[in-house]
């Protein structure tokens, strides 16, 4: 029996009453039939309120890298709590997390702590533009980098309004944004290393950063094309730009070093968020001592009541001893166990008639669905995925495999955790063979609905 939703459909009728919208992340929003309410959470799996049980690869938004509240984890925030839970002044735990980064990471010559990724990118912005003289960053289009108003320009643009290939559109998804702000973007896109060239050379003199994310996870899967990294480094090197690598999403997930090692480049700035702190609100700010530089003399202000908060910083200690503990098994490990989905769902997708096509290294992958027609081939950048990948169908299979207890990032996304196992793939897989003849027979697309 598929599952059933009638405790968080009551306590999201009631939370409307008091919570604007009825959520505290508009994304939030997006779980269909409704926003879930959540009971408990070990490793893989997690219990609604209702009873019902996920194998889950959300992960709170890919945070819990080390799965729902691992024991060490606990313990180690339970220690800490009793000792204090914030000083906003120094504590020994920040050192120790600073130093294990600066091993991971060799671009991490020194860091900075805050409480959101959305926080390190305006910290990474600032700085560049005190270190350059120069008001304007590149960024991609679909690359997501936070919500303020300087992370989202260029994120989605509208395909009506997305401007031709040459000129990305500087569009901004929400209202109350201040106008200036988009013109301190220039916005190319993804995976065209030529292209690239031309948007810079464009602008040369005036820009005075480049920041992606380097495997495009918050619009489908996207791996760089072979030379894009290098192609990025050379344009920074030679106009003297700083290259901020935001790894929110791939930091620690790609490897104790990251995207960064795990495709070989070396940013001048990079951002750390969700597995940094495993669920906590935690996130970092990496950087050569050059790019730094600014922070260091006190000329760029970085502040926050919070920061280096010890609640987080004990999480961050375990978390990182846990990536660290594994040495050169990680990521062959999760990725092994990524591909092994990727491939079990393609086949339901072959076996049913859907036209999934899974997408990814593995260790986070996109589930792309062909709409009608649509050509084959892995998807390049942000206009193919948009022209090529059936959103719709997406969400209608997604809540297939919801009610059946797979659980995956609501715009198509899969993570997978350390504590995910072989026979939880099995399991998922299982259970996700119940979904695909569901979908299949209830689809239809909503042009053909009555
Ligand atoms: C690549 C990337 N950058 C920045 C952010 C913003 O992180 P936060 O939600 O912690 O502010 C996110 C969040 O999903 C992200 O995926």
């Amino acid at each position: 029996m598929p599952y059933t939703f009638t405790r968080s459909q009551a306590l999201f009728t009631r939370a409307q009453r008091s919570i604007a919208a009825g959520v505290n992340s508009g994304i939030r929003k997006l779980e269909a039939p409704v926003p879930l309410y959540f009971d408990r959470g070990s490793g893989p799996n997690l219990w609604d309120v209702d009873g019902n049980h996920y194998l889950d690869f959300q992960l709170g938004q890919g945070a819990l890298f080390y799965g729902h509240a691992p024991a060490g984890m606990a313990d180690a925030l339970a220690a800490q709590a009793r000792r204090g839970t914030h000083w906003a002044a120094q504590c020994e735990l920040e050192i120790e997390v600073a130093e294990r980064l600066q091993a991971m990471i060799p671009a991490a010559e020194l860091v900075r702590f805050s409480n959101s990724a959305t926080e390190v990118v305006l910290t990474a912005f600032r700085l560049a533009r005190a270190h350059t003289g120069r008001k304007r960053i590149l960024r991609f289009e679909g690359h997501y980098h936070g919500w303020a108003d300087e992370g989202l320009v260029g994120f989605a643009n509208p395909a009506d309004r997305w401007g031709d290939d040459e000129h990305p559109a500087r569009t901004h998804p929400s209202q109350g944004v201040i106008p200036e702000v988009l013109e301190q973007f220039v916005v190319a896109r993804w995976n065209d290393p030529a292209h690239l060239r031309r948007v810079v050379d464009q602008h040369r003199g005036q820009l005075a950063a480049i920041i992606f994310e380097p495997a495009l996870c918050n619009t489908g899967c996207l791996e760089p094309v072979p030379g894009l990294m290098g192609t990025i480094r050379e344009l920074c090197d030679r106009d003297g730009m700083l290259m901020i690598s935001d790894e929110t999403i791939t930091g620690f997930r790609f490897g104790a070093g990251g995207a960064q090692g795990y495709y070989g480049y070396r940013p001048d700035l990079t951002v750390l968020g969700k597995a940094i702190g495993g669920g906590t609100p935690f996130a970092a700010l990496a950087g050569t001592r050059a790019a730094m530089a600014k922070i260091l003399s006190g000329e760029v202000i970085h502040a926050g009541t919070l920061n280096g908060n010890p609640l987080c910083l004990a999480a961050s200690r375990w978390c990182l001893d846990e990536v660290a503990r594994l040495g050169a098994a990680h990521p062959a490990g999760i990725q092994r166990l990524g591909q092994r989905l990727m491939a079990g769902l393609a086949e339901l997708g072959r076996a049913h008639g859907v036209p999934l096509r899974p997408q990814g290294p593995g260790l986070i992958f996109h589930t792309v669905l062909l709409k009608p027609g649509a050509a084959e081939g892995a998807v390049r950048d942000y206009r193919d995925y948009v022209q090529r990948h059936d959103a719709p169908r997406w969400a209608h299979l997604r809540r297939c495999l919801l009610e059946e207890g797979v659980r995956a990032i609501e715009r198509g996304l899969w993570s997978i955790s350390l504590a995910h196992g072989e026979a939880d793939i099995d399991e998922a897989l299982a259970r996700a063979a119940r979904a695909f003849p569901r979908h299949a027979a209830q689809w239809a697309p909503p042009a053909a609905r009555g």
